[in-house]
């Protein structure tokens, strides 16, 4: 407590009228937009998923004009795009390449314990390390994978380790027709070289990272500035977006159109929900169908809205910016007719509970949760095999934390009190300012210590975590 109120205190005095200023926006709108390359399955049997990532440095051009040192897998920007279906086994063996220790963690993915990828199991330099697991059924969505080393996620995640893990579902109730892009948004900060900027520690532009988590002024959409998604008029795309970033919120809008949202982290809804905006937090996911409304030859900007997720005191500067993600564009030619999209989506079965499941309660404050600072010897919480609960999350203070827990999904029930209006899977909630949610998991299998978290990958270093162990027969 004490040592927070003068950390605060004392960054607070350095502010002053010098938060540093944001750079001007990336201007040129860019080449189109890629999607990332599909790894190569190197195992010809039905079923089996066999693929190699290696985490490596390299120096790739980021911004147009400079270069950049990065970290990176397979030595793209982002790393390639694991597409699995639902039941495959799945092995990756990962090379570490990189001068430190590393980790891949399945962010979302039910696996077995030392499959997590957690700071538990670190993948030393010039190691390799294999990771296997199943992919059950129903969990068809869109998740990522990033590093976890202990106390090190900002630095490696912000030198670009991440990629996307796609679930598909054979019997997908999206028209295959509907052409599908992913989306993965990031940001990043850069010196003018095209070095990446990190605060010297013990630096103002530390303290403000500690708070408000490391953002960027470079928005990046799979590694590109402002690509151009094209678009025919009257034709539907399903995007599956992303949000690797450290800390920023994404508000988005695409100006003239609606969103029909379809799915969050663990796959689709029962049912669409028509939105003008889609909030996504770090770490979030989400699928959405666009409809092209506007007419050939133009264009229409994706935007990131301003979103106050901050303490007051440290707003950084041009928080209230809007930023541009991607120019869509039409194409010419006549309208296409749209095709039609199903009523209802899929079943998600609701976890069962009632007034005696136990309720964990979790208050966050400032880089704490419950009081403490993350200790991996200590377990905060122990649960057995196949119970279900219920975790009250209070966030304490003036600023959103994103709550993740590892290897099991689970369904927000309530905000606030006030019962959620649908239900849907979930691996990260955002909990915003001084406000409370409730989610019901139940511990289906694989016992071991699984991490909860801030997921602003900051907090999450300084020790925003605690351990849960589920404790059970080994399989
Ligand atoms: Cu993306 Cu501990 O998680
Ligand atoms: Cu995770
Ligand atoms: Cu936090």
């Amino acid at each position: 407590m004490r040592r927070r109120f003068l950390t605060t205190l004392l960054s607070a005095s350095l502010l002053g009228a010098c938060t540093p200023e944001p750079p001007p926006e990336p201007a040129v709108a860019g080449a189109p937009l890629a999607q990332p390359p599909v790894l190569q399955d190197l195992n010809p049997a039905d079923g089996i998923v066999e693929v190699e990532l290696v985490a490596a440095p390299d120096r790739l051009s980021l911004v147009p004009g400079t270069e950049t040192d990065v970290y990176v897998y397979n030595g793209t920007f982002p790393g390639p795009t694991i597409e699995v279906q639902e039941g495959d086994s799945v092995v990756v063996r990962l090379r570490n390449d990189l001068p430190e220790s590393t980790t891949i963690h399945w962010h979302g993915l039910h696996l077995p314990y030392h499959a997590d990828g957690s700071p538990y199991d670190p993948v030393e330099a010039g190691e390799d390390y294999t990771y296997a697991f199943t992919i059950p059924e129903g969990t068809a969505g869109t998740y990522w994978y990033h590093p976890h080393p202990k106390d090190r996620t900002t630095w490696q995640l912000g030198k670009g380790l991440f990629g996307a893990f796609i679930v598909r579902d054979p019997d997908d109730p999206i028209p295959a027709e509907i052409p599908e892009r992913l989306l993965i948004v990031s940001d990043n900060r850069f010196e003018e070289d095209g070095t990446l900027s990190f605060p010297e520690p013990g630096s103002r532009e530390e303290a403000i990272d500690e708070q408000n988590g490391r953002e960027g002024d470079v928005l990046f959409v799979n590694g590109q500035v402002m690509p151009r998604l094209e678009l025919r008029p009257g034709d539907v795309q399903r995007w599956r977006i992303l949000n690797a970033s450290g800390a920023r919120v994404l508000r988005l809008s695409l100006p003239g159109h609606t969103f029909l949202h379809v799915g969050s982290d663990g796959g689709l809804f029962e049912v669409p929900v028509e939105r003008e905006e889609i909030l996504l937090a770090n770490t979030e996911r989400v699928e959405v169908l666009v409809r092209g409304e506007g007419e050939a030859g133009t264009e229409v900007v994706l935007e990131d809205l301003p979103y106050d997720r901050y303490r007051p005191l440290y707003r950084p500067a041009g928080w209230d910016a809007t930023r541009d993600v991607l120019t869509v564009q039409y194409a010419a030619g006549p309208p296409v007719e749209a095709p039609t999209i199903p009523a209802r989506l899929r079943e998600v079965a609701p976890t069962p509970y009632d007034e005696d499941t136990p309720v964990r309660i979790f208050r966050l404050s400032q880089g704490r949760i419950n009081g403490q600072l993350m200790d991996m010897n200590r377990i905060d919480a122990r649960a057995r095999l196949g119970d279900t609960e219920i975790w009250e999350v209070r966030n304490l203070v003036g600023m959103d934390h994103p709550f993740h827990l590892h290897g099991f999904r689970f369904q927000v029930i309530s905000r606030n009190g006030r019962p959620v209006p649908f239900l849907s899977w979930k691996d990260t909630v955002n909990v915003p300012a001084r406000e409370t949610v409730r989610f019901v998991v139940r511990y289906t299998d694989y016992p071991g210590k699984w991490m909860f978290h801030c997921h602003i990958v900051d907090h999450e270093d300084i020790g925003m975590m605690g351990v849960l162990e589920v404790e059970g027969p080994v399989p």
